[in-house]
C-alpha cells in the first residue's frame, strides 16, 4: 500500500516508516517539523539500506507541511495516490496543554478536521489515528480492555484524543466508506536497536524514559520519582511500558483492517489498545536501566505529579487475537535500546 505519514518525521512515525517499508509498503510524509527534524527521514533511509527485506537506499517523499495548510495538503494529495492514512501529527506535551489549551485544540482537532476532509475530497477514507491509554481516564477496570468506558481526561491533551475519537467513529457511522482504526498506545518507549533513531524531546523532558536516559548522559543530575505513596508494589506509578519497533509493527499490522473481508469480532469499531500487559513501576525501570546498562541513576523522591494515576496496564488481547500482533520486546530491550540511541546521540539530532 502507499501510506500518507503525518507526523513521520516525529517518534513514533520515523519507526514506522521503517516497518512500513520492510513489510513492502511505501509512504510520503508530511510534517511541520514543530517537533522534529528532518534527519530521522534521512536516517531512516540509511536503516532501509541494511535491511535485508529492502537492501537499497530509501529516499522517502518528505514534505514540510503543516496538515492545517489545507491548499498544501491538497497538493500532496493530488501529486500521489495514498491508500490510507497513518496520522500521528500533534502537540503531545501534557503540560503544555494544561497552559495552551486553544494551540492543543486547534492543532490536534482543527489539523485533523483539514486533513480528513481533504483525505475525503481525493477518495482516500482509511485512516489509522494515534490514540492513547489518555481516553481511559482513570480506568474503571485493570487491565485495561478496549471494552473499558472512556473516562474523564485530567488535560486538554488527552481530551484531544478522546475527542477525535469521537469525531472520526461519528465519521465512520456516517459515511460506511470510511475505516477509522483507533490504535490506543500505552507508554512507549525504547528506539531502533541501531541507535540511529529515537525520541528526541525539546527541552525538559515530560516522560519517564528520555529523563532517564538524559540523567545518564549527565545532562541532568537526577531523576525526581513523582510519587512513592500509591497503592502499587514499592509506591511508585505502574505503566506498560512498550517498545516502539513493537508499537510500529502494530501499525503495519493494522493496516489489514482496510482489507474488504477483515471484521472485528466484537463488534466494535475498530479501536486496539497497543500495549505489552505487564506493568512495571518507576523504579523497577530505574532499577531495570542500572542492571541492563551498567549505568546508575540518582534519584530522589518528590510530590505526586498532578493528574497522574496509580496504575495503567492494558490487556492487549484484541490485538493479537484480530491482528495477530503481539509485542516481541521486553523491558530489558527497552532501556538498552533507549540508553543506546541516547548514548549515540546525546543531542538527539542535532550533531
Ligand atoms: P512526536 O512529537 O515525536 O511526533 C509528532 C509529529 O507531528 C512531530 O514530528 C511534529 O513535528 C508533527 N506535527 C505536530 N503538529 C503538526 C501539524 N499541525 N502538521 C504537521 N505535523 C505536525 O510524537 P510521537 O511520540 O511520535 O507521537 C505521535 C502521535 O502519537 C501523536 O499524535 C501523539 O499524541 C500520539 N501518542 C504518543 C504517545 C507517546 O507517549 N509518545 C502516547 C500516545 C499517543
Ligand atoms: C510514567 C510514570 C510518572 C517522569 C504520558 C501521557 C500519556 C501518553 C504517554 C501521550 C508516571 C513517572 C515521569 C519523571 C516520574 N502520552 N515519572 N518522573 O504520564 O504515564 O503518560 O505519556 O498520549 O497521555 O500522560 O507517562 O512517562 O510521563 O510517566 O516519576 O520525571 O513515570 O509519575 O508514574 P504517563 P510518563
Amino acid at each position: 500500500m502507499n501510506i500518507l505519514l503525518t507526523g513521520g518525521a516525529g517518534f513514533i512515525g520515523s519507526h514506522t516508516l521503517v516497518e512500513l517499508y520492510k513489510a513492502g509498503h511505501t509512504a510520503v510524509v508530511v510534517d511541520n517539523l514543530s517537533n522534529s527534524s528532518p534527519e530521522s527521514i534521512s536516517r531512516v533511509g540509511a536503516i532501509l539500506a541494511e535491511e535485508p527485506t529492502v537492501g537499497h537506499p530509501v529516499e522517502i517523499p518528505f514534505f514540510p507541511v503543516d496538515i492545517r495548510d489545507r491548499a498544501a495538503l491538497e497538493e500532496v494529495f493530488s501529486r500521489y495516490s495514498f491508500d490510507a492514512c497513518i496520522h500521528f501529527a500533534g502537540l503531545k506535551a501534557v503540560g503544555e496543554s494544561v497552559e495552551k489549551p486553544w494551540e492543543y485544540y486547534e492543532n490536534n482537532i482543527g489539523g485533523t478536521l483539514i486533513l480528513v476532509d481533504v483525505m475525503r475530497r481525493h477518495g482516500c477514507k482509511n485512516i489509522i489515528f494515534s490514540s492513547s491509554a489518555t481516553v481511559y481516564g482513570d480506568p474503571a477496570e485493570i487491565p485495561i480492555t478496549e471494552q473499558c468506558p472512556k473516562g474523564q481526561c485530567t488535560n486538554p491533551y488527552g481530551w484531544t484524543k478522546s475527542m477525535l475519537e469521537q469525531i472520526l467513529s461519528d465519521l465512520r457511522e456516517a459515511d460506511p466508506e470510511w475505516h477509522v482504526v483507533l490504535l490506543r498506545y500505552f507508554n512507549p518507549v525504547g528506539a531502533h536497536p541501531s541507535g540511529r533513531i529515537g525520541e528526541n524531546p525539546n527541552g525538559i523532558p515530560n516522560n519517564l524514559m528520555p529523563y532517564i536516559t538524559q540523567v545518564a548522559v549527565g545532562k541532568r543530575a537526577e531523576l525526581g520519582v513523582f510519587g512513592n505513596d500509591y497503592p502499587t508494589t514499592d509506591g511508585t506509578g505502574v505503566r506498560d511500558y512498550i517498545h516502539v519497533v513493537d508499537l510500529a509493527s502494530g501499525h503495519v499490522a493494522a493496516l489489514q483492517c482496510f482489507q474488504p473481508d477483515f471484521h472485528s469480532a466484537d463488534g466494535q469499531p475498530f479501536v486496539y489498545n497497543l500495549g505489552t500487559g505487564h506493568g512495571y513501576s518507576v523504579l523497577d525501570m530505574v532499577k531495570t536501566f542500572e542492571r541492563v546498562n551498567g549505568v546508575p541513576i540518582p534519584y530522589s523522591i518528590k510530590p505526586r505529579r498532578a493528574g497522574d494515576i496509580a496504575t495503567c496496564y492494558s490487556n492487549p488481547a484484541k490485538a493479537e487475537r484480530e491482528l495477530g500482533w503481539k509485542a516481541q520486546y521486553d523491558v530489558a530491550d527497552m532501556v538498552r535500546d533507549s540508553w543506546c540511541w541516547q548514548r549515540k546521540n546525546p543531542d538527539g539530532y542535532q550533531r
